[in-house]
C-alpha cells in the first residue's frame, strides 16, 4: 500500500500531456471482444483499469500483446469463458464484458461489477436492452447469467439516460439480426469513440453521440486499429488542479468542445480560460468568484468533474452550491475536506461550499478515483503537507500523476505506508 505526499503552495506552471480517456478505453478494450480478427487500441492510459481488463480479455482465451501506449487483442482463441468473481469486481466496467461476450458467443456470465463507491448504480437498463435483444437474464449468486438463443434487434427506449446501457447494448446488437433502435441514448463522447471502434471493426452504427442511435445488425466484425480521443475528465481535472494551485497550465491534446461546461465555470469563477485548436491554457490572476454547480449528462457539466471543482470552490469568496443530479451521494470527498479545513455543508444532493478556506495539510483518504482528484488539488493548494492513502482508487484513472505535476512544479511524492499506518488503516 502506498501513499501520496503533496507539499502544499507552489503554483503550477507549462505544459502537460493528457493521455487517452479512460471511460473510453475501459468501453474499448471488451469492444475487441466481438472481433474474429485482432484489434489495435491505440493511446491507451497507462492505468490499472486497462490492465485489468487486458487481464480479465486473457483469461477467456483472448492473447494480448502490450506496446508502447497500445493493446492488441487478438479476441480469435476466446471462449465464453464465465468470469464470475476475481477481477471483474475490480472495476465498473468489467460490465461491458457483458455486451461484448453476448454479442459474440450469445451467453455469458459475469460477476456484478465493483468501482467507485457513489451511492446506487444499479445496470437495470442495461439489463432490459440485452432482455429486449432476445437474451435471457438471471442474476444467480452475485453475477449476471445472458443467454440467448439468437440475438435479434429492437427498439429500446433507455429510461434513465445511461452511458453504460448505451455502450452495452451497442455491443449486444452490432451482430444481431436486423436493426435495433436506441432510444434515448447518452451523448457522452465516449459513446460516439466506442461506435467509431465499432464501424472500423465492420458495424452499421448510426447516431452515436445523438440520443437515438441506429445499428443493422452485421454478420461479424473484423480487426482493426483504432487511437482514443483524449480523456476530457483527467484534462479537465488539470485545469482544476491549476486554477487551484494557481499558476499557468498549458493542456493538450484535448478536444475543446468536451471540455466547455467546464471551461465556462472557471471563466465565471475568474480563472482566464484560452482554448486553442487542440490545447486549453487555465491562468488564476486574481481572486476566485464563487459559482453554483449542477451535474447533468453530456454536454452538461460532468459528474466527473464535481469532486474536483469543488475543491476549487473553497478558495472562491462566497457561497458555492453544487448539486450532483447523476450520483446523488457522490459527496465522501467533502468529509475528508473538513478535515483540511473546508467549510461545506452537505444537503442531500447538494454541498454548500463557504470560501475563502486556507486549507491546511492533513492525512486523508481518496474514498474513490474522483474523490482523489479532489484530495491532490487540495494537498497543492493547502499550506503544508497532506498525505492521500487509498491511493489506488486514483492509479484507475490517472496516468503519471507524480510526473505531470511534478513536471508543472508541484511537489509530490509516492511512499509505501509504514507498517504503523497500514494497520492503522485496516482497524479504522
Ligand atoms: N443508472 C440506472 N440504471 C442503469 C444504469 C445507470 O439507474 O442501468 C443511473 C445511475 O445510477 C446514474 C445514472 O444512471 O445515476 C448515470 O449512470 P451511467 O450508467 O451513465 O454511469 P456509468 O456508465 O456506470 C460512466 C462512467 C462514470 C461516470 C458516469 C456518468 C465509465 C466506466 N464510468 O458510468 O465515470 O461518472 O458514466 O457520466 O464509463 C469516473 O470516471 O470516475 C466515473 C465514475
Amino acid at each position: 500500500m502506498e501513499k501520496l505526499i503533496i507539499e502544499g503552495g507552489h503554483p503550477l506552471e507549462g505544459e502537460i500531456a493528457v493521455s487517452g480517456a479512460k471511460n473510453s478505453a475501459v468501453a474499448l478494450i471488451p469492444a475487441a471482444v466481438l472481433a474474429s480478427s485482432p484489434v489495435t487500441i491505440e493511446n491507451l492510459p497507462d492505468i490499472s483499469d486497462v490492465e485489468i481488463l487486458a487481464d480479465l480479455l486473457e483469461e477467456a482465451g483472448a492473447v494480448t500483446t502490450a506496446g508502447e501506449g497500445e493493446l492488441t487483442v487478438d479476441p480469435g482463441e476466446m471462449f465464453a469463458m464465465p468470469l464470475p468473481n476475481g477481477k471483474v469486481k475490480k472495476l465498473r466496467a468489467s460490465y461491458y464484458m457483458m455486451g461484448a461476450m453476448l454479442g459474440r458467443f450469445k451467453k455469458a456470465v459475469i460477476g456484478l461489477p465493483g468501482g467507485c463507491s457513489l451511492g446506487p448504480r444499479p445496470i437495470d437498463q442495461h439489463i432490459k436492452g440485452f432482455q429486449a435483444l432476445g437474451a435471457k437474464v438471471t442474476n444467480e449468486q452475485g453475477a449476471i447469467y445472458l443467454q440467448a438463443e439468437k440475438l435479434t434487434g429492437a427498439r429500446i427506449y433507455l429510461d434513465v439516460v445511461s452511458v453504460g446501457a448505451t455502450i452495452n447494448i451497442m455491443f449486444a446488437a452490432v451482430m444481431a439480426e436486423g436493426k435495433t433502435v436506441i432510444e434515448n441514448a447518452a451523448k457522452e463522447p465516449e459513446i460516439i469513440d466506442a461506435a467509431t471502434l465499432l464501424s472500423n471493426m465492420g458495424a452499421d452504427i448510426k447516431g452515436a453521440g445523438t440520443n437515438v442511435i441506429r445499428i443493422e445488425g452485421v454478420e461479424k466484425l473484423h480487426g482493426c486499429r483504432h487511437a482514443i480521443i483524449p480523456d476530457r475528465i483527467e484534462a479537465g481535472s488539470y485545469m482544476i488542479f491549476a486554477g487551484a494551485a494557481g499558476g499557468d497550465v498549458t493542456i493538450r491534446p484535448v478536444i475543446p468542445l468536451h471540455l466547455e461546461s467546464l471551461s465556462s465555470k472557471l471563466r465565471e469563477a475568474g480563472l482566464q480560460v484560452d482554448t486553442g485548436d487542440e490545447s486549453v491554457r487555465v491562468r488564476r490572476g486574481g481572486p476566485l468568484r464563487p459559482v453554483d454547480i449542477k451535474t447533468l449528462v453530456y454536454p452538461g457539466f460532468a459528474t466527473d468533474l464535481q469532486q474536483p471543482i469543488t475543491t476549487l470552490l473553497t478558495q472562491a469568496e462566497g457561497t458555492s452550491m453544487i448539486t450532483d443530479t447523476i450520483y446523488h451521494a457522490r459527496f465522501k470527498h467533502t468529509d475528508e475536506l473538513r478535515r483540511m479545513g473546508a467549510d461545506i455543508k452537505v444537503d442531500g444532493r447538494s454541498a454548500m461550499v463557504n470560501g475563502p478556506t486556507v486549507l491546511q495539510g492533513a492525512r486523508v483518504r481518496a474514498t474513490d478515483l474522483r474523490a482523489g482528484a479532489a484530495l491532490v488539488a487540495a494537498g497543492l493548494t493547502a499550506s503544508g503537507t497532506t498525505e492521500i492513502t487509498d491511493i489506488y482508487h486514483i492509479d484507475r484513472g490517472y496516468a503519471a500523476l507524480e510526473e505531470k505535476i511534478t513536471s508543472l512544479g508541484g511537489v509530490i511524492r509516492r511512499e509505501p505506508l509504514t507498517e504503523e499506518e497500514a494497520a492503522e488503516i485496516e482497524n479504522a
